[in-house]
């Protein structure tokens, strides 16, 4: 787009955000859908068009720290840090929140989550409006994240006033989002940057803690509100079987529409293609490619009319644990 009309479009979407409208904006995780943070009705305008549940808090996007720190009560060192050394970008810390923060962002809780975006788009934006930007996905609740404008205008199209398209987002998941009201901080949602990043920026221990992964929650452990087992899924039922193949052939046995993920085309994966009832996906076998592609794989496989994807199980290690978190979600 010409800079005059990108410029005309940010004025455009500025404005709406500064009479509480609602825009969708491009970041570098997935797309967001925007309000103004300090506007209590416009924030109410974000659960209404998504239909979330008021207990689910909002991250608030922010132009840089000093913006972050007039939003939290408190400035821990572990917030300092990430936002010295990983803002702009998809680290989302939870401090406790300044009284300015109305409390349906935070779903009633003392604590806020803040992220500084490193979308050009969206920086700008924020800068533009002058304001604080409470940015969920921009999905229905539970449904699958967007990564393209198109996906965005899928879901929610009628219910929000602008969406701003800039393309395929950069990291295809959500930020990674760190507990820093406690030390040693701890990752509450496994995302683009890895537990190894964050202890090299932060010079010490995170905490990664043992109920990352669905299921019933252990005693002693929390989790963020909001990380509901059922998330991140598309409309049509996920499995994540022990022998992906051997599933994939018992399905199509029984006349089933199967969308498959493969890590591996290996040869079975190529034979079975062969056949009409089966879309087979080669995946990038390291996460970082993987993740770029998952929401948007999964959301062209929803159009398809299958009966059922199959996903080849990723590997353990963690570097995959981002993945492995929305995979099992998606599955549940
Ligand atoms: O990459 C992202 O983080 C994207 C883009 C748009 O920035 N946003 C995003 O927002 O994924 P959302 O609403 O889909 O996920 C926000 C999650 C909540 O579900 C919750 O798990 C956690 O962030 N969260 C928000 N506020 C929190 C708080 N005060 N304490 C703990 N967790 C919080
Ligand atoms: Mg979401």
């Amino acid at each position: 787009m010409p800079a005059s009309e990108s410029a005309a479009a940010l004025d455009r979407a500025a404005d709406v955000l500064r009479r509480g409208g609602l825009v969708a904006i491009p970041t570098e995780t997935v797309y967001g859908l925007a309000a103004n943070a300090l506007d209590a009705d416009a924030v109410a305008g974000i659960f209404r068009a998504k239909g979330r549940p008021s207990g689910n808090p909002l991250i608030v996007h922010v132009a840089d720290a000093e913006q972050a720190r007039s939003l939290a009560a408190a400035w821990p060192a572990a917030a300092a840090a990430v936002a010295a050394s990983l803002w702009p970008g998809p680290a989302t810390v939870v401090v406790p929140k300044a009284a300015r923060v109305p409390g349906i962002v935070t779903a009633a809780g003392e604590t806020v989550a803040l992220r500084c975006p490193g979308h050009p788009v969206t920086r700008s934006l924020i800068e533009r409006a002058g304001i604080p930007l409470a940015a969920p996905s921009a999905n229905r609740a539970e449904a699958l994240s967007p990564t393209t404008a198109q996906h965005v205008l899928a879901s929610l199209g009628n219910r929000i006033d602008l969406i701003l398209d800039a393309g395929s987002c950069d990291h295809g998941i959500e930020s990674t989002v760190i507990d820093c009201t406690r030390s040693p901080p701890r990752i509450l949602r496994p995302g683009p940057l890895s537990r190894a990043t964050l202890e090299a920026a932060l010079g010490g221990p995170v905490e990664w803690p043992g109920n990352l992964a669905p299921g019933p929650d252990k005693p002693g452990t929390e989790r963020s509100p909001g990380q509901g087992r059922r998330h991140y899924a598309p409309a049509t039922p996920l499995e994540i079987p022990p022998n992906a193949a051997a599933r994939v052939a018992e399905l199509l046995a029984a006349g089933q529409r199967v969308g498959w993920l493969v890590l591996a085309a290996d040869e079975r994966a190529r034979a079975l293609a062969a056949s009409r009832e089966l879309v087979v996906v080669p995946m990038p076998p390291e996460p970082i490619g993987y993740a770029r592609q998952l929401y948007a794989t999964l959301h062209a496989l929803d159009q398809r009319q299958l009966d059922r994807i199959i996903v080849d199980l990723p590997p353990a290690d963690e570097t995959w644990a981002a993945i492995r978190d929305r995979l099992n979600r998606a599955a549940s």
